[in-house]
């Protein structure tokens, strides 16, 4: 199946990214959220960055033009599904808010367009089981930020299709990425590694072992990482952070998977890093 057109479901720090990583590969894309304003924060995320591609003369005036004009936007299912081979979503990480989402978009889009999640780690089948749909339901999950990160893990649910496989690995290659296959499991591959890391970064500051900074410059220049955890827990968002950090605690029952208390008090506060303009560092 040749892809033409791509609908992308939220316009947060990933659906942005995905829409205009898609957009430079030659896609038409819907980019849809819920309210005006959160599409028009996604929007002008993408058009910063095309203008430091061109600025950079890492692309022409004219192809960043093109790029912006392949993405259009709605705040309609409807108007997301209307025509799309791939449907990725990128909405908050809430399985009961995902679900309900995938239920009303499998009665508006046509039988053979494939709904990719872009998840951090809940379980495809069990997001796939709200629609009629479950062979042509698939993992398809970028790293932030997007348009820099290489990375795209592609799971398989327990019903997913070869074939529907076989389409989002080519549509990976196509968005200039690197899949690689997982079998499906609380976080997948990387964010099981990775999100304990950052927690355990987290718990560390809370033990009062050393400060922020100094903990993030252990990391960089101690683990060669190219930023520290907590500034990578501020980047990533911390209510993201913890959905994963929580999912993986109660999905494998395990004690070793508890989400540092700091983490949980930071989330209700507020506080959720780059995007809330405060976490771990300031960015006001
Ligand atoms: N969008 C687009 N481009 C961006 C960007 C953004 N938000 N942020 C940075 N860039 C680009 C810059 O334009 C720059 O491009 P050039 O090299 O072409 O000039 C390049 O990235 C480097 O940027 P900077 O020099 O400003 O800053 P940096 O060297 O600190 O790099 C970074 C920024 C790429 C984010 C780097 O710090 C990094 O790789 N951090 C780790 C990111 C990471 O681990 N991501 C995974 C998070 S976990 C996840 O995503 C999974 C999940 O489910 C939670
Ligand atoms: P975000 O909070 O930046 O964006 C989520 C967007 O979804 C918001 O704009 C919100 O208005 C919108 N939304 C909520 N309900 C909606 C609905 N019913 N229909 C349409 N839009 C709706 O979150 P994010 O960081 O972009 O994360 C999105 C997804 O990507 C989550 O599943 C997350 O786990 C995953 N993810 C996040 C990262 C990361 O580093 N932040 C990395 C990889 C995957």
């Amino acid at each position: 199946m040749e892809i033409k057109k791509v609908g992308v479901i939220g316009a947060g720090l990933m659906g942005a990214g995905i829409a205009q990583v898609a957009a430079q590969s030659g896609l038409d894309v819907t980019l849809m959220d819920i309210e005006q304003r959160f599409v028009d924060k996604g929007i002008a995320g993408i058009e910063k960055n095309l203008k430091r591609m061109t600025e950079k003369g890492k692309m022409e005036p004219s192809e960043a033009e093109a790029v912006r004009g392949r993405i259009k936007t709605t705040l309609g299912l409807w108007d997301a599904a209307a025509g799309a081979d791939v449907i990725v979503e990128a909405v908050i990480e809430n399985m009961s808010l995902k679900k309900t989402m995938y239920a009303d978009l499998d009665k508006k889009a046509a039988l053979h367009t494939i709904f990719a999640t872009n998840t951090s780690g809940l379980s495809i089948t069990e997001l796939a089981s709200a629609t009629t749909r479950p062979d042509k339901f698939i993992g398809m999950h970028f790293f932030n930020p997007v348009p820099v990160m290489k990375l795209v893990e592609i799971i398989r649910g327990f019903a997913t299709s070869d074939e529907t496989v076989a389409v989002i690995k080519n549509l990976t290659e196509k968005m200039g990425k690197t899949g690689i296959e997982v079998t499906e499991a609380p976080g997948f591959v990387v964010n099981r590694i990775l999100v304990p890391m950052i927690n355990e970064a987290i718990f560390v500051l809370e033990e009062g072992l050393a400060t922020a900074n100094e903990i993030d410059e252990g990391m960089k220049l101690g683990a060669n990482h190219p930023i520290g955890p907590l500034a990578l827990a501020d980047l990533v968002g911390l209510d993201t952070m913890l959905n994963v950090q929580q999912h993986l605690y109660e999905e494998f029952a395990d004690p070793k998977y508890r989400p540092a208390p700091l983490l949980r008090k930071m989330v209700r506060s507020g506080n959720l890093g780059r995007k809330t303009g405060k976490g771990f560092y300031d960015y006001s």
